[in-house]
Parts: C-alpha cells; structure tokens; sequence
C-alpha cells in the first residue's frame, strides 16, 4: 500500500475525496447597529455583525469561492415576545441582512433559518402553551416567517424547528405564493444536541431557554429514526437535507446519503467549532491542519458540503 503514498504527486493521483471553497456554507450572526463586531464569548474568533458587516463579509465570501451564507439574527430582547412575532416582520434583522448580501455580493446564495427561537422570550423554536410545544400553530406562524424570508429575497429556506409537517406546509406555501424556484434544505436529522450551547450565547436564548427541545429534536440514540425523517422531508419537497450535528453523527451522515442520495449537508455546529477552535488557541491542535482534517471528514462520510463557522479559515486555507 505505501508505494501510492511515496510522494505528494502520487498521493494526490489516487485521492478518493475533495474538498474545495464550494464545499462550504458559512454562519453568519446578524446584530443590530453599525461598524459592529461583538465577540461571542464561546466562540472565539466569531463575532455577531452589523448589516453593513455582514455585507462585508459577504463580498469577502464571493472573492474566496464561498457558495453560500447563512443566517441568524440575535434579536434585541425589546423585540422578543411569547409568540415571536418579529419573525415575520418584514424590516426584521435577517430580512434586511438579505438585502444587504444581495447588493453587494449577488452571486452568493443566501440561505435562512425557519424556526422562532430567535425572537421568542422563552427560547423554544414553536409556540409554547402550558409547557407544550404546539405543532400545528406552529406551522401556521414558519410559513409566513417563510413567505417574509423570500420575498425579502432569501434563496434557500433551511427549517431547523423540527415540526412535523413543516415542509409539506411550507413548500405549498411556496407553490401558491409563486415562489416555485426557492429551494428547501430541511434540517432533517437534527438532534436534542449539547453541542447547540455556543449558539445560543450568540442569538441571545440561553438564559431564557425553559426546559429542553427533547419532545421536538431526535433522540440522540436513534438512526433509524433519522432515516424516516429524511424520507418524509425529501416526500414533502425538500431539495436538500442537512445531518445536525456533524462530527458526532458521521453515521447518521454516510446512511443518509447512501440510502437517499439527494444533496446532503452536515452542520458542524457551535460546539463542534468551540471544542476545536479552544484547543487550537491554546497550542494542543494544529489549526490549520485539524480544520481541514475534519472538513474533509464530512466529505468522505458522503456530505455534499458544510455548514462551518471556519468557513472563511478553511476557503483561505484551500484558496
Ligand atoms: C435554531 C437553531 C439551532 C442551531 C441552528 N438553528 C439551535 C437549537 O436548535 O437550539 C444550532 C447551530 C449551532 O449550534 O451552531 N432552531
């Protein structure tokens, strides 16, 4: 076996798996004001952006080759309530963040996140009644947050709520609105992660988050059950379907692609980011290489790209 690996040439002749900035879809945090990066304590490296920011950021993503950006808003506690009505406010911070991509960097897809925990006051990502998450009802109130994302120009609508029914409802919505081109990327196998922890110092709902999200993401001992939510979100008219988190749930990944084969995406998630990007800043992993490592990782498990928050180390790296 080692006569391939003898030199850099030979070894690059029989590589299985590649790995390229087209690979990748970068978060970003959405904040109000202006000129604004506002560290997130728990990702270091990772800052919440001012509009203006973002639009900065996202030209940068077109120069390095970065396909596509997501988002997600930390709204100003004012702005939060029971109901999480500013999701469907049209001037809302993600709506105006898709404008601001779109002037300036045109040619980068713009995907958003469908789920209320950014504007609830109590964290969970549907309405809550008497310590329930309502399902129904809460269908009603994403495919408006939805129809508010794509008039606003948005490209890809990614529901992370886990709502049974979501995708049917929303790609209906979508079908009568005369929004046939949008594309779904469905959360589909998305897991009740302690991994999710960074990312709910940055949109804001750690503190407030009641209870857990147990009764609407998956058990983390299950893969079967991955399969039937993947198989229902792809009958329901999803385009593409994401495996969350990443690294922990590669399984979950390779069975999805292989038993599917529609496009599929991992999220290497807060955590994942935190727990590496921790080690590298403090000497114990090589940066560079572990970035890659693991981006690469995804690729062979069978993803057809990641959502990484080293999205702009890992373009520059591959540049
Ligand atoms: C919200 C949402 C979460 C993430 C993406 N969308 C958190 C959650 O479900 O609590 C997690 C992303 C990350 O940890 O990087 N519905």
């Amino acid at each position: 076996m080692r006569r391939l690996r003898q030199s850099d040439w030979s070894r690059r002749m029989v590589r299985e798996t590649h790995l390229t900035p087209n690979d990748l879809i970068w978060p970003i945090f959405v904040a109000g004001g202006q000129y604004l990066e506002e560290p997130i304590s728990s990702m270091p490296g990772v800052n919440r952006l001012s509009i203006d920011m973002v639009g900065l950021a996202a030209k940068e993503a077109a120069n390095l080759g970065i396909p596509c950006i997501a988002l997600f808003p930390y709204t100003a506690p004012h702005d939060r309530s029971p109901d999480g009505r500013e999701a469907l406010n049209p001037d809302n911070l993600v709506c105006r963040a898709i404008a601001e991509i779109k002037a300036r960097a045109p040619g980068v897809g713009v995907l958003c996140d469908v789920a209320l925990d950014p504007y609830t006051t109590h964290g969970h990502d549907g309405l809550l009644e008497n310590g329930q998450i309502l399902n129904d009802p809460t269908l009603e109130v994403l495919v408006q947050q939805a129809l508010v994302q794509v008039r606003a120009g948005c490209d890809i609508i990614a529901p992370s709520d886990m709502m049974d029914g979501r995708i049917g409802a929303i790609r209906s919505a979508l079908e009568a609105g005369g929004h046939q081109n949008t594309l779904i990327m469905s959360y589909a196998a998305k897991y009740a992660s302690a991994f999710y922890g960074p990312f709910r110092d940055a949109i804001g709902t750690k503190a407030a988050l009641s209870g857990d999200k147990k009764t609407y993401q998956m058990d983390p001992a299950n893969a079967d059950e991955a399969l039937r939510e993947v198989e229902l979100d792809l009958a329901e008219g999803a385009d593409m379907v994401m495996v969350k988190p990443g690294l922990p749930y590669l399984d979950i990944l390779t069975r999805v692609k292989q038993r599917f084969g529609a496009p599929t995406f991992a999220y290497q998630v807060s955590g994942e980011y935190a727990m590496l990007k921790g080690a590298i800043d403090r000497g114990w992993l090589d940066g560079d290489r572990v970035i890659l490592e693991n981006l690469m990782s995804f690729k062979r498990a069978g993803a057809d790209g990641v959502l990484t928050y080293f999205a702009r180390e890992a373009a520059r790296l591959l540049g």
